[in-house]
């Protein structure tokens, strides 16, 4: 009998022509709504892979009943919608897709902060809704982005590539990280600091760190409040780093002075968030890697990685290494 393969949201027919040819692929038919958990765990027993996207928890309970469960293919670079400690001690593979999305999330996590700092979604609405009545001295009035300090939270490949952004615009570079760069510091020019450092300094605190039981809200009040009543906080990475009842009271008590956020601690954000209240705060929603190129390019890896493990091969983005030294 030919594999299983269950694909928890729509993906394009030419994506998965491919895979069709050699084994049972079975997908759930809405691109935007998420599959229901009866429904997915009624098909993760039947299934020998599962491509899954960031909002499909896939927890020890979900890989017990998976007893043909293979590899868990993740349509993102972020895991922590995966218990991977019990997909490592299930035997199965949890794969993602670094690198592809790199320069496409840096480049909109600097849109985000240029839109933040210069107020450019308000100054479209108040276009669009004819408020314009003349040129005026302080119009929609912002913070400059150019020349100031960019404080990058997490600097793996996307910080970098960031980091590189905030060089064309003659940003000063701080980062803070578990590990030091000694390249990135050395070609961009990116100087490292402990986190209070980067928090108390930086005009724009830029979060990129994953989301771990070490950075959970590791932007908490006391954090807001050591930042400069000018900076500006941008969270492309994931919502739950910041405690988000902690940012709202930062923005409406003035501690900072913005936020843009692409991430929340829980997606999809509905309208009536106080968040979204907020006049300085631009909201997106979770679209870091949102090209078509790179999404192509992303489901792309998922289903290469799923082809190789089914065929007995190394995939080509594994996040559980460890089972490559023990298989
Ligand atoms: C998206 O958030 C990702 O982790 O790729
Ligand atoms: C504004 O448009 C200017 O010319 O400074």
């Amino acid at each position: 009998m030919k594999p299983s393969i269950y694909i928890t949201r729509k993906l394009p027919d030419v994506c998965i022509a491919e895979l069709k040819e050699t084994f049972n692929v079975k997908m759930w038919e809405s691109e935007e709504i998420a599959v229901p958990q009866d429904v997915l765990f009624s098909e993760v027993e039947k299934a020998d892979a599962l491509l899954t996207v960031v909002s499909d928890p896939v927890t020890d309970e979900l890989l017990s009943v998976g007893r043909n469960l293979k590899v868990v293919a993740n349509m993102a670079v972020g895991y922590d919608n995966i218990d991977v400690e019990a997909a490592t001690r299930r035997g199965i593979y949890v794969c993602n897709t670094p690198d592809v999305l790199t320069e496409t999330t840096a480049d909109l996590t600097f849109a985000l902060l240029l839109a933040t700092a210069r107020r450019v979604v308000e100054a479209d609405q108040f276009t669009k809704e004819g408020k314009w009545q003349s040129w005026s001295p302080f119009l929609l009035a912002g913070h400059d982005v150019h020349h100031k300090t960019i404080g990058i939270c997490g600097m793996g490949k996307i910080g970098e590539a960031v980091a590189r952004r905030a060089k064309g615009f003659g940003m000063e570079i701080l980062y803070h990280n578990r590990t030091r760069k000694p390249e990135a510091e050395k070609e961009i020019g990116a100087k490292y600091c402990s986190f209070d450092s980067l928090i108390g300094q930086s005009d724009f605190v830029v979060s990129m760190a994953p989301l771990t039981n070490e950075t959970r809200h590791m932007f908490n009040a006391e954090v807001f409040q050591k930042m400069k009543s000018t900076a500006i906080f941008i969270n492309t990475s994931r919502g739950a780093v910041a405690d988000e009842g902690a940012l709202y009271e930062a923005l409406e008590q003035k501690e900072i002075a913005g936020a843009g956020l692409d991430v929340f601690e829980v997606e999809p954000i509905t309208a009536d968030h106080p968040l979204l209240k907020l006049q300085n705060v631009t909201a997106l929603p979770h679209i870091g890697s949102s090209s078509i190129d790179t999404r192509m390019g992303m489901i792309h890896i998922c289903v290469e990685n799923i082809k190789r493990i089914l065929s007995g091969e190394r995939p080509k983005t594994l996040v559980n290494t460890s089972l490559l030294e023990t298989k």
